[in-house]
């Protein structure tokens, strides 16, 4: 029997589905019987995902979406989901990425902007879509973010990432406050180094064993979208494993 059975019918959107994250939340929430939207950048590459994953592409209703800047073509994806599932009951904001940029007296411009898109403004735009759509179902609702253990504090040669995943929390709390009589939880979970192949290859050397897995994550999250966790809004929950 699965852990949560109040979650078999619901319907998720996730970002950034075709992602390390992205697709094991997505397995997690499918054998826990939750209906997807996926979205990601590419729907070749998230058809390839989700097959190698053992999950039928044509099970889910997917969307390729820049998220950073179709505000039009998200709220459209939004409505296409709830015409096909009838309603939006969870969303998780997982797409977003990671650039080193140095000391801030010599970063580039185009890291700050890059970090600050792909991170905050792509859970912004996600999240006003679907929150509206929550908000006039009156059915309540949850959100999920993917912080970083680098959203504490800043980390030198890290700004950009540092202060985007800061602003992932900020907009965390903001919307927590906004929703919550709405019945609508929003909460983050902050991993630190997610044990994925590019950060295997990025650091051959070091003990992989003590990073956080994206299934330890996933089920985190699940837990945050099931009836358990319905009174908890606004948290930032740390993932690291042990790193
Ligand atoms: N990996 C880590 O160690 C780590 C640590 C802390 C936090 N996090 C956070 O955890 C989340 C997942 O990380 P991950 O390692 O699973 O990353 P990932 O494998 O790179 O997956 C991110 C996914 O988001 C997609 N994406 C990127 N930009 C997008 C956009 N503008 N619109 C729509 N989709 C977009 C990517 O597509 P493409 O592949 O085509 O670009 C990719 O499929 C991210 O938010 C990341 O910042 C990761």
């Amino acid at each position: 029997m699965a852990i949560y059975p109040e979650l078999a019918g619901k319907v998720a959107i996730i970002s950034g589905a075709g992602g390390n994250l992205g697709i094991t939340v997505s397995q997690v929430f499918h054998a826990a019987g939750i209906r997807l939207g996926l979205v990601d950048l590419r729907e070749d590459t998230l058809r390839q995902r989700l097959r190698e994953a053992n999950l039928n592409p044509d099970e889910a209703l997917l969307g390729a979406l820049d998220l950073t800047q179709k505000r039009a073509a998200i709220d459209e994806f939004v409505g296409r989901v709830v015409a096909h599932y009838g309603k939006v009951d969870i969303l998780v904001n997982v797409a977003g990425g990671f650039r080193a940029g140095g000391p801030v007296h010599e970063m580039d411009e185009e890291i700050w902007d890059f970090m600050m898109n792909i991170n905050a403004k792509t859970a912004f735009l996600l999240s006003a879509a679907v929150a509206r759509s929550m908000v006039a179902r009156q059915g309540g609702g949850r959100i999920v973010n993917i912080g970083a253990r680098a959203a504490l504090n800043g980390v030198p040669t890290l700004s950009a990432y540092s202060a985007s995943k800061s602003a992932v929390l900020r907009l965390t709390e903001s919307m927590a406050g906004e929703l919550m009589p709405y019945g609508i939880t929003v909460n983050a979970v902050m991993p630190s180094v997610i044990d994925t192949p590019q950060n295997r290859a990025g650091d051959p050397s070091a003990d992989h064993s003590k990073w956080v897995t994206p299934q330890s994550i996933a089920e985190v999250i699940l837990f945050l979208v099931s009836d358990s966790a319905r009174d908890i809004s606004g948290a930032a929950i740390p993932v690291y494993g042990r790193a």
